[in-house]
């Protein structure tokens, strides 16, 4: 069935069809430990149908609940003809977006795995999900240890300061403030809600990527050092054997950055429930890290923003997926029509002279109680980013997610759009022709909204420019690989 599915490489019109069964799979294999299977096993039920289907149909995949269990992806699946007749480009920003829902539905769903995502037992179906059980994913504060420590993966490290608040045992998040947790990109600045708190940011990676960092010693400055080849993190692949079947695929390394704002129980008590919440515990390890510290204190999170970086067969770039919670802001068009909420997390409707996506004052220096040392709340305006064909698009798709998942929490988050290569093979471009050309998320990239060319924020060409600092091997400027030694991420400037 599935050889007739077409995956779209390179400039529109070239293709390669996946038939040969495995073929991915066997290249990750390569040069990693013996037990792959048991870091990295294969899944079952990854091999997404794409939105159009059969091959060319122009009759997209209907919207039903029946996606709400259909798996994580462990790659886009995306067809150059189908609802966008011919235009290749647009119809495969649609099998991406489409991979997008699905990835954020199944990486939200219960934690137990068996529940559907908003059948949980807290307000609006919510649960503890799959990224927050530290058996699927791990914070960056888990992997970067202190003096380069190598780290475990079964180990949860609860910080001496928060083992008093640590109750029940082992249930509540742990969140290690640093600079990047109040800080955005290159200390740009701090986001400050409507209630004067500090908003939150957090990396976290799942067991694919961190086997990779460990097995390859790139947890510590040492390590990395002495590690003289280039980094290339495993990727996701869904293959089919010759006659098309389906045969279980593999995730590849996956990293995520969420955003938080924090909910006060009482306070907030009657916009909770719109909130994807966990219970945290916050800790400030103290100079230089954090002003105050070591000091633990327990804060109710609301998930705010969500991205998705996944490396995948024919995305060797990546795939760069962006969510946020619709009730942050207001776009460009919005605030001209008057057409506003009523509450926005980011931004008031009332405020009279306030400045649009500026920085908050300094000092940018968060104390224990994480509210803004003075009156400046965050004003935050979603500028227009996508051309409108992928804005229309992406505005059709959430609304048909969002319809499946209404009365629960989970409706009230929305797609920003995806950014995939165009030209993952490009000889001319590194980074593989990103579409679109700028992605922003107002929780994450507030301050680097827009289009103006080398400044706006582009996921791939800001992530194209991570290096580890402590990379042995020369950048020969000829070899297009050597232009990203990091593969993408930052997380690995992070070693000690
Ligand atoms: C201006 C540069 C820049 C842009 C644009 C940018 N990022 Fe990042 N991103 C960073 C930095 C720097 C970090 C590391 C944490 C920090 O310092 O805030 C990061 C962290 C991340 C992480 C965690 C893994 C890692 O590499 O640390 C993910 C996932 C991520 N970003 C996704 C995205 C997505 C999706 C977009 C586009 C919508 C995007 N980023 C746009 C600079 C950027």
């Amino acid at each position: 069935m599935r050889s007739g599915y077409f995956i779209s490489v390179g400039v529109p019109g070239l293709l390669v069809v996946v038939a040969a069964a495995g073929l991915a799979r066997s290249a990750i294999a390569q040069g990693a430990p013996p037990s792959l299977d048991e870091i990295n096993p294969p899944v079952a039920n990854c091999n997404v149908t794409p939105d159009t289907t059969p091959r060319g149909s122009a009759t997209p995949t209907p919207i039903t609940s029946a996606l709400l269990t259909s798996g994580q992806p462990c790659q886009q699946v995306v067809n150059i003809t189908g609802l966008f007749g011919n235009n290749s480009l647009a119809n495969r920003q649609r099998g991406f977006d489409f991979y997008s829902w699905l990835t954020f539905i199944a990486m939200n769903s219960p934690a137990d795995g068996m529940t559907t995502i908003g059948k949980g037992t807290m307000p609006g179906g919510d649960a503890k999900t799959i990224w927050e059980d530290l058996q699927n994913y791990r914070p960056l504060a888990n992997v970067m240890l202190k003096d380069g420590m190598r780290p475990d993966w079964g180990t949860r490290i609860v910080p001496d300061a928060c083992k008093p608040l640590d109750k029940p045992e082992g249930q509540k998040f742990i969140f290690q403030l640093g600079e990047e947790a109040f800080n955005q990109p290159f200390k740009t600045g701090p986001l400050i809600d409507q209630d004067g708190n500090y908003a939150l940011f957090d990396i976290l990676m799942n067991r694919p990527m961190f086997s990779y960092v460990q097995s390859k010693g790139l947890y510590s400055k040492k390590g990395q050092q002495a590690f003289n080849e280039g980094v290339e993190f495993p990727h996701g692949s869904n293959p089919t054997t010759k006659d098309g079947k389906a045969v279980p695929g593999q995730m590849g390394a996956i990293m995520l950055k969420v955003s938080y704002r924090i909910l006060d129980p009482v306070k907030n008590k009657d916009i909770i429930s719109q909130f994807h919440t966990s219970d945290a515990l916050i800790y400030f390890p103290g100079p230089p890290a954090t002003k105050e510290g070591p000091a633990c204190v327990e804060k109710k999170l609301g998930l705010v923003g969500f991205h998705v970086g996944h490396k995948t067969n024919f995305a060797p770039q990546w795939v760069w997926t962006s969510f946020e919670h619709v009730s942050n802001v207001p776009d460009e068009t919005e605030i001209k029509s008057g057409n506003l909420l009523k509450r926005y997390n980011f931004f008031s409707a009332k405020c009279v002279g306030c400045a649009d996506n500026a920085t908050p004052p300094k000092p940018w220096d968060p104390s224990v109680s994480l509210k803004f040392s003075t009156a400046f709340r965050s004003q935050v305006v979603r500028k227009t980013m996508l051309p409108a064909p992928v804005l229309k698009e992406v505005e059709q798709f959430n609304t048909s997610f969002r319809a499946i998942l209404k009365g629960t929490v989970w409706e009230n988050y929305m797609l920003l759009a995806t950014q995939w290569p165009s030209e993952f093979d490009s000889k001319v471009d590194p980074l593989g022709a990103p579409a679109p050309t700028y992605l922003a998320n107002s929780t994450l990239e507030t301050f680097s909204q827009g289009r103006v060319p080398l400044a706006s924020s582009s996921c791939m060409a800001c992530h194209g420019n991570a290096v580890s600092f402590q990379h042995a091997r020369p950048i020969d400027p000829k070899d297009i690989k050597g232009f990203n030694q990091s593969d993408f991420t930052f997380t690995l400037e992070k070693a000690q």
